[in-house]
């Protein structure tokens, strides 16, 4: 009984398809059994082997112990003659035999096990963390990633207890109850075998259909601690802008009405499962007390020994100890499903933006850039580029102005390929972008994005992942030329020290500059700086702006600025508004024209944002933000 759940929200809403725990098991099924790996194949035939093993070993236990109580029921009711006793001394060795090898092929088998489960779990994880990074942007954007790294952390949890238990709980259990079911028969007689048959399947049944009916709590309890989960991170994510608003009781309200949904249904949980264990206890001693009585009567008319009474009363209760977990088992194995097909899914999700079959890499001549009557909106029903032509010819510098939301990131984004165009195309050498392998094409582009975010790592490692493997020598060289060199060797550790998560500890300006050190490093065929400097102050921008004309001398570059006085010097100026370049020109002849560019010049002008008037004239601007024309 499956119900459909309020979406949660990292994981998305569960959508029970028929069959599709089948296809989750099916798709672990290379994994398990990899047609290149004869090691793999190997050792889980061993472990089939040993498991098969340990259970025949384990049937032969009850039997050893019979027969001892056999031989020792004379000597114990005072008809014992000397040599009598040496049989019974062999049966307890057999017995002890026995029990000691039925353990030892059960870890036997988990130590062979071992490595098929682990490679499996490593497998998995590395293709889903693999998947994920080939998604596109336009998921990553409405995904959430606490989410994400839950559905993967559960996911590949759940391949380990599915493997667990079903290979090694329920597979195990259900041999040992055929074996043990088919020597009561041999032994005594149908009747046997039938009450224990009756009592386990009874068991069983009994189990799975409350644990099913349980399960619904369960689901309730992961989703609503996904959707606390979720809400605590973001929450704390903003914690800035919780101080700002001064909204931390709105934050914890929010928090404890999804920790409530939990304590809910935990609550009932934990209820049903009394209930659960209750029924299954009263199942097994019925059936215990039916099979005993049997047996007992069997004694009274003769047909039975002492040692038989044991034995079958030895069986049920061998029996019963795995499957007194079977709820737990049937629970996680289910639960595992889920959250496998979870997983599954985002395996499944399609990638949008994919190399076409047989794409070349991107072959870089002089790097000329070319969109071609561009449109493109994230959304179809709100078009944000309406037909964008430009060139920016090899080795020359091209700027984008515009107010904000004219569509200029998003040029830069289409240019990365985070998106696809939806009419027209962009071109690098005469290559439109789509045809070309994405990783030749990120390779050839340099992107100092418009809001930069670092890893949580060192200052160093943060430039240096600009190339891998980049010689420190190189790092500080880009460094200098970033203007960043001088800040972090005035830093107590200097290089060596963590920025933070995102990079949370410098400050906007140092951050742009991080990231423009890392892009020289990159040392791309093409350049685009997404308003790069718009953080730092006029100064310090004019001395950048002097070393990214050094960088991009002789190098195809896309500037995107907020303030004209950093694109006076670029080939050729774009004015973008409302997705349409409205005006194009030198910086000389757009002001002769007197249009939109001419009133943004002469505004800027005004308020001191040219280099004109001096370092510290003026207000800082606030980045990103142009007044509209
Ligand atoms: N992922 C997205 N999904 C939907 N709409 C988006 C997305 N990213 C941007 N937009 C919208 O597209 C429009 C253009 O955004 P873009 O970032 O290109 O503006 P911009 O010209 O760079 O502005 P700014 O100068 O403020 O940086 C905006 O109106 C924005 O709301
Ligand atoms: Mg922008």
């Amino acid at each position: 009984m499956r119900r459909s759940l309020p979406p949660s929200a990292g994981d998305g809403p569960f959508q029970p398809r028929p069959g599709g725990d089948l296809a989750a098991i099916r798709s672990l099924l290379p994994y398990v059994w990899p047609r290149d790996s004869l090691e793999t194949r190997v050792r889980v035939v061993v472990a089939m082997l040993l498991l098969v093993g340990a259970k025949v070993a384990n049937v032969y236990v009850p039997i050893f112990y019979k027969h001892a109580i056999d031989a020792l029921t004379p000597i114990a009711s005072g008809g014992a003659s000397g040599a009598a006793v040496t049989i019974p001394l062999g049966l307890i060795i057999a017995y002890g035999l026995a029990r000691v090898t039925s353990l030892v092929f059960a870890e036997l088998r988990d130590a062979v096990f071992a490595t098929v489960a682990q490679r499996t779990i490593r497998r998995v994880a590395l293709s889903v963390f693999r998947h994920l990074h080939a998604l596109s942007l336009r998921f990553h954007l409405e995904r959430q990633t606490g989410g994400l790294t839950r559905s993967l952390e559960r996911g590949t949890r759940a391949i380990e207890a599915l493997l667990r238990y079903a290979l090694f709980s329920i597979v195990p259990t259900l041999v040992e109850i055929a074996l043990v079911c088919g020597v009561l028969w041999a032994l005594f007689d149908g009747w046997f075998a039938l009450a224990t048959f009756v009592t386990v399947a009874g068991y069983i049944l009994y189990t799975f259909f409350v644990s099913e009916w349980r399960i619904q709590f369960r689901r309730v309890m992961n989703d609503t601690d996904s959707v606390a989960n979720t809400k605590a991170i973001d929450s704390l994510l903003n914690y800035e802008t919780v101080k700002y608003f001064g909204n931390e009781e709105h934050e914890a309200r929010r928090y404890d009405g999804a920790l409530q949904s939990y304590e809910k249904a935990a609550v009932r949980s934990q209820q049903s499962l009394s209930l659960l264990n209750v029924g299954q206890s009263a199942i097994i001693s019925l059936g215990l007390a039916v099979v005993m009585g049997m047996a007992a009567s069997g004694i009274v008319r003769g047909t039975m020994s002492l040692g038989d009474f044991v034995l079958v009363n030895t069986y049920l209760l061998q029996l019963y100890q795995p499957l007194n977990f079977f709820g737990v088992v049937y629970r996680e194995i289910k639960q595992s499903l889920t959250d496998l097909e979870a997983m599954v899914k985002l395996l499944a999700v399609d990638r949008e933006v994919a190399d076409r079959p047989g794409a070349a890499p991107l072959a870089i001549a002089g790097a000329e850039l070319r969109f071609e009557g561009v449109e493109f909106g994230y959304d179809p029903r709100r078009p944000i580029l309406k037909g964008v032509d430009f060139t920016v010819p090899a080795g020359r510098t091209v700027a984008i102005v515009g107010p904000s939301g004219a569509g200029k990131s998003t040029i830069s984004r289409l240019l990365f390929r985070f998106y696809d165009v939806s009419a027209g195309r962009v071109l690098i050498d005469g290559q439109d972008i789509r045809d070309v392998t994405q990783a030749s094409l990120r390779a050839s582009v340099g992107i100092v994005p418009q809001d930069t975010v670092l890893f949580n790592d060192t200052v160093f490692y943060n430039i240096a992942y600009g190339r891998a493997g980049a010689s420190p020598a190189e790092v500080e060289r880009a460094a200098r030329l970033a203007h960043i060199h001088d800040f972090i060797m005035a830093l107590p550790d200097g290089y060596q020290t963590m920025v933070g998560e995102r990079g949370l500890k410098l400050s906007g300006g140092e951050k742009q500059r991080v990231a423009i050190a890392r892009t020289i490093l990159k040392n791309p065929a093409i350049l685009l700086f997404d308003e790069a400097t718009s953080a730092l102050d006029t100064h310090t921008e004019r001395e950048i702006q002097a070393n990214l004309r050094e960088v991009s001398r002789g190098r195809t570059t896309l500037v995107i600025a907020h303030r004209l006085s950093t694109v006076i010097d670029a080939d050729e100026i774009l004015v973008l508004e409302a997705g349409r370049v409205i005006e194009r020109g030198r910086h000389l002849e757009l002001l002769a024209a007197g249009g939109a560019y001419a009133a943004l010049w002469s505004r800027q002008q005004e308020s001191g944002q040219g280099f004109g008037q001096g370092p510290d004239s003026g207000p800082a601007p606030i980045p990103g933000v142009l007044a509209p024309t």
